[in-house]
């Protein structure tokens, strides 16, 4: 039995080298260097190129190195009845949570307006608003949405958040389900998307979901680019339905340079970098699953397969 790491970013060495020395009794290799095949027992894996899970026969668990398994879903040539895992982790959950918060302030305080001015040499004082005068929704209350939905009501924000089925968070106020879409979205200012990428949720973001947000409201995209219908979004913004998007992911990543949301003024943009897996923190549970496939007891954070997420 052994690890195989897949991922095409310059992190391959790093994970490698922390699962490696997290057990050094287990035998961990990349995939780039030459390795048994058949030995290997379970993929560490992140954005693998298509096909490459295809070449290990004796294949137990694909484990994402991240909460993220849609682009596992999107390979089909993946091995299809094996388990897979993903991440779930404070850190990967309060990350997100902190990184939502520094967006929405700075929305609130116009501060990326205020940078734009500064490179013009503009000066020009605008109204600010208060904690008390926004309602965040947040699409999506797994992991992520959850945390981040209770720590913005824990700073007072008016909260409240959506999800597929019911769920209950303290200080929240809580819709599920097509039916109570309308009425969550009419009454959010800031909308937050945690949700999971899946045949259901992709292009969610619509003109038909967004236009449904009152006049002015601004939009954060932390889940996928695969939720967001970048046309759709571009022509609210530039009718001014809605005032803004502070966006971390895109359809394709790096966002290529020909991208209209590069030159957008309304556009804020991070490089997929809102909350990481930490390896010193997500190792152990890898490790754990690792040890459990062994002695063939139960994973955990397993991924539903007939969910997607
Ligand atoms: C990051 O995008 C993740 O899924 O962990």
């Amino acid at each position: 039995m052994a690890i195989v790491v897949i991922r095409q970013d310059d992190r391959i060495d790093l994970w490698k080298n922390a699962l490696q020395n997290a057990d050094t009794s287990v035998k961990v290799y990349s995939y780039l260097e030459e390795h048994p095949k058949e030995e290997i027992s379970m993929a560490v894996i992140w954005k693998h190129p298509k096909g490459s899970l295809a070449d290990y026969p004796n294949l137990k668990c694909i484990a994402s190195a991240g909460a993220g398994v849609d682009y596992i879903f999107e390979d089909d040539t993946r091995p299809k009845n094996i388990p897979i895992t993903r991440i779930v982790d404070p850190y990967l959950a309060s990350d997100m949570s902190e990184h939502v918060l520094a967006v929405i302030l700075a929305h609130l305080k116009n501060l990326n307006i205020y940078k734009l001015d500064q490179v013009s040499h503009v000066w020009e004082p605008k109204q600010y608003m208060r904690i008390k005068d926004v309602t965040i929704g947040i699409l999506g209350l797994g992991e992520l949405g959850a945390l981040t939905a209770s720590d913005l009501s824990s700073f007072n924000f008016n909260v409240q958040g959506w999800s597929r089925s019911k769920k209950d968070i303290e200080g929240v106020q809580t819709f599920a389900g097509a039916e109570e879409q309308k009425e969550f979205l009419n009454a959010t200012n800031i909308l937050v998307c945690l949700l999971p990428l899946t045949p259901a949720t992709e292009g969610i973001l619509n003109k038909e979901l967004l236009s449904q947000l009152p006049k002015n409201a601004f939009v954060i995209n932390v889940a996928r680019g695969g939720h967001m219908v970048d046309d759709d979004l571009i022509a609210l913004l530039d009718s001014g339905h809605l005032s803004g998007a502070c966006l971390d992911v895109y359809h394709t990543e790096p966002l290529p340079k020909s991208h209209p949301f590069w030159n957008h003024k309304k556009v804020h943009m991070t490089p997929h970098y809102a909350s990481v897996s930490d390896t010193n923190s997500v190792i152990p549970q890898i490790i754990e699953n690792y040890k459990r496939l062994s002695s063939g007891e139960k994973l955990q954070n397993l991924v539903d397969s007939d969910k997607g997420y």
